[in-house]
């Protein structure tokens, strides 16, 4: 099929690249020349494993190309997917300003009947709006994409979610995804584009839950560990997803979860839980800002912190909303000496170690803010002998606090 996506950001790209490996002829738009002089070249401009091979080979057997112009690209397409940013208004609701510009400027040259499916997460009511401005069918059809697992979650989603105002619209989307075996559930648009904002609010709260359950057992003198794995083991429970940290972050769950408060505010529901996420997941990240002073004897000023990840989650190098980017502000703010090691995320203004090892040089305490596995297998012994101080906080609950101590060190986890 004759596909066009508009805009090559994290979702864009992959959802382009996903189909073109799937068989469809697909066309990408991104307005940045640069980032389409680099995809085109077979240069993803984002960290996801498996990306650059599938990029390479779609590219060269031409199943994708890459263009600068949104007009260009839906020449001929049977299906234009949006894909593009909707960040965090002012008021905590969705920006779909971007959406709405490209529908106008598309709706003149769309082909006849072409489908317009929305893919970026959007408040309710955006897609008959992108309807009314095209002047063609529309479907939502949220993404599920995790980052750093993203490729993973195209070609082998938990399933595949269809709104439409016509059952002949979604035909054309279940023909579309006919080479990824997963149940799709299709459903009205209403309910495709709230389905999006319950699916990260309900993970935002359970990442939460077990954070709040970290700070209990805290101060109960609990093991948070046993405490998830014992209740994990209920069927309705799991033990998946509810690993206590600093927080969430990312590009999505703290603009997600601020969109869903802010529509269901504006239908008149006031969503005091999401509410309480939200405020709950600022607490930690204080907490952990906290501990880093606490073991610095109380005052930051003057000592060096090393902080072990950027990124705001183990796997991606992205740092948006990273909470060890939040704690690395507050550390500086706060006059510490801060030197960072992440193996793929770089900040500008932020001193980098060109190892995990040499970031801990001279370091008064060391913080594990990101779970790259590379900080669980870390010599403790070393780390111990290169530390000028002897405190660990480990933010993500990696290390074993037996053996942090038997170095020498001190160590402060969440919830243990
Ligand atoms: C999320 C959703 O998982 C995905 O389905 C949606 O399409 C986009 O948003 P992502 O933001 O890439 O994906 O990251 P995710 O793996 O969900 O983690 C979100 C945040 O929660 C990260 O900051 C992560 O560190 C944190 N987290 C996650 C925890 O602290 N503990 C956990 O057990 C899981």
């Amino acid at each position: 099929m004759r596909v066009a996506v508009i805009g090559a950001g994290y979702v864009g790209l992959i959802q382009a690249v996903g189909l073109a490996h799937i068989g469809h002829d697909v066309v990408l738009a991104e307005r940045d020349a640069e980032r389409v002089a680099a995809i085109s070249a077979g240069r993803s401009p984002i960290y996801e494993p498996g990306l650059p091979e599938l990029l390479s080979a779609t590219l060269a057997d031409k199943s994708l190309t890459v263009t600068t112009s949104n007009i260009d690209a839906v020449a001929g397409a049977e299906i234009v997917f949006l894909a593009l940013p909707t960040p965090q208004g002012n008021e905590g609701e969705a920006d779909v300003s971007a959406i709405f510009l490209v529908a106008d400027e598309l709706a003149p040259v769309l082909p006849e009947g072409c489908l317009v499916v929305t893919k970026s997460t959007v408040p309710v009511g955006t897609n008959l709006e992108v309807g009314v401005r095209t002047g063609r069918p529309v479907a939502s059809n949220p993404e599920f994409l995790r980052e750093g697992s993203a490729v993973t979650d195209f070609m082998k989603p938990d399933r595949i979610v269809i709104g439409a105002q016509d059952r002949s619209y979604v035909d054309k989307l279940v023909e579309l995804y006919r080479p990824i075996d997963a149940p799709i559930l299709v459903t009205d648009l209403v309910s495709a584009e709230v389905i999006k904002y319950a699916a990260n609010g309900y993970l935002a709260a359970r990442v939460t839950y077990a954070n709040a359950m970290a700070n209990v057992c805290e101060a109960v003198g609990a093991d948070v560990r046993d405490v998830l794995l014992g209740i994990g083991y209920d069927h309705r429970i799991g033990f998946s997803f509810m690993r206590p940290g600093p927080g969430f972050g990312g590009s999505c769950f703290p603009k997600d979860t601020r969109a869903l408060v802010k529509l269901a505010a504006d239908a008149g529901y006031e969503f005091s839980l999401m509410r309480g996420v939200i405020a709950t997941n600022e607490e930690q990240l204080a907490r952990t800002f906290a501990k880093v002073v606490a073991a610095a004897g109380g005052d930051v000023r003057g000592s060096r912190v090393a902080v072990w990840g950027l990124a705001f989650k183990a796997g991606t190098d992205d740092v948006r909303e990273s909470p060890a980017l939040a704690i690395v502000g507050r550390l500086l703010d706060a006059g510490a000496d801060v030197v960072a090691f992440d193996p793929q995320a770089t900040v500008p203004g932020i001193s980098a170690a060109p190892d995990a090892m040499a970031a801990v040089d001279g370091a008064e305490v060391l913080l594990i803010a990101t779970e790259w596995p590379q900080f669980q297998r870390c010599d403790l012994q070393a780390v111990a002998a290169r530390m000028s101080g002897s405190a660990i906080v480990d933010a993500r609950n990696l290390l074993d606090p037996t053996a942090v101590k038997a170095a020498g060190l001190t160590y402060t986890g969440v919830g243990r």
